[in-house]
């Protein structure tokens, strides 16, 4: 494989409904920050797109702080307009919908309805394929956290994503979840084939990933 940017995006979005409100999940950003971490350790130009998570920068890394999907579509675009060959690593628990409107001050629950309208928001690794152009120039990793049929979903990601592989897991299982230290994971390849992985610490699943993007 030829020389790479890494560009790894990590954590939740934050899909804000007043300035002091929002629609999130519990993504703690632990698996993207141990990806970046890894290909920085392997000496490649990393960027890290994160959401809001309480974790520091790994050495060697620049770190993008965003906090909506639209926020972080903007600026993984940005990192892929100086045209050179990449690599994203989509880890992002990124939030399908966003409330319509956003209030600029803090809604007073005697005006607050009791429903809010979304939109959705766009897809970070489908736009990107289809600005990008093909595989020489970007390379795409997916995750698929989910909590049944998780192969058939991933497969489907993977599929309609247009990954080179999508990293499945099942966060249900214990020792898989959000915010633990360890991963259970399934490589899953666009032919459908699979490779599953013991558990393992994230940072080894992250090396692992790394690994597997460099052997493509
Ligand atoms: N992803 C993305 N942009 C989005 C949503 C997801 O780039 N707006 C990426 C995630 O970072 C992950 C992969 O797509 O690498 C799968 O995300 P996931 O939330 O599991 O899938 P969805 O596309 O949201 O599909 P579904 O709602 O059917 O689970």
């Amino acid at each position: 494989m030829i020389q790479r940017k890494f560009i790894v995006t990590a954590g939740p979005t934050r899909e804000h409904i007043d300035p002091v409100r929002f629609i999130s999940n519990p993504s703690t950003g632990k698996m993207g920050y141990a990806v970046a971490a890894a290909a920085a350790g392997r000496g490649f130009e990393t960027v890290l797109v994160s959401g809001p998570v309480a974790l520091a920068a790994p050495e060697g890394v620049r770190l993008v702080k965003v906090v909506s999907a639209r926020d972080m579509l903007a600026a993984v675009e940005r990192e892929l307009e100086d045209g050179a060959s990449a690599v994203l690593v989509a880890t992002a628990a990124v939030a399908d919908w966003r409330p319509a409107e956003c209030a600029a001050q803090k809604l007073k629950k005697r005006d607050m309805k009791p429903c809010i309208s979304l939109v959705r928001n766009p897809d970070i690794l489908k736009t990107v394929r289809e600005k990008a152009g093909g595989r020489e120039k970007l390379m795409l990793v997916g995750f698929a956290a989910e909590t049944n049929d998780v192969i058939a979903h991933a497969r489907r990601k993977c599929e309609e994503k247009s990954l080179e592989f999508i990293v499945a897991n099942d966060v249900t299982e214990p020792g898989s979840g959000f915010g633990c230290d360890t991963n259970r994971v399934t490589f899953v390849y666009p032919d459908g084939s699979t490779k599953l992985l013991p558990q393992m610490s994230k940072h080894e699943v992250a090396s692992r990933i790394v690994d597997e993007i460099l052997g493509l």
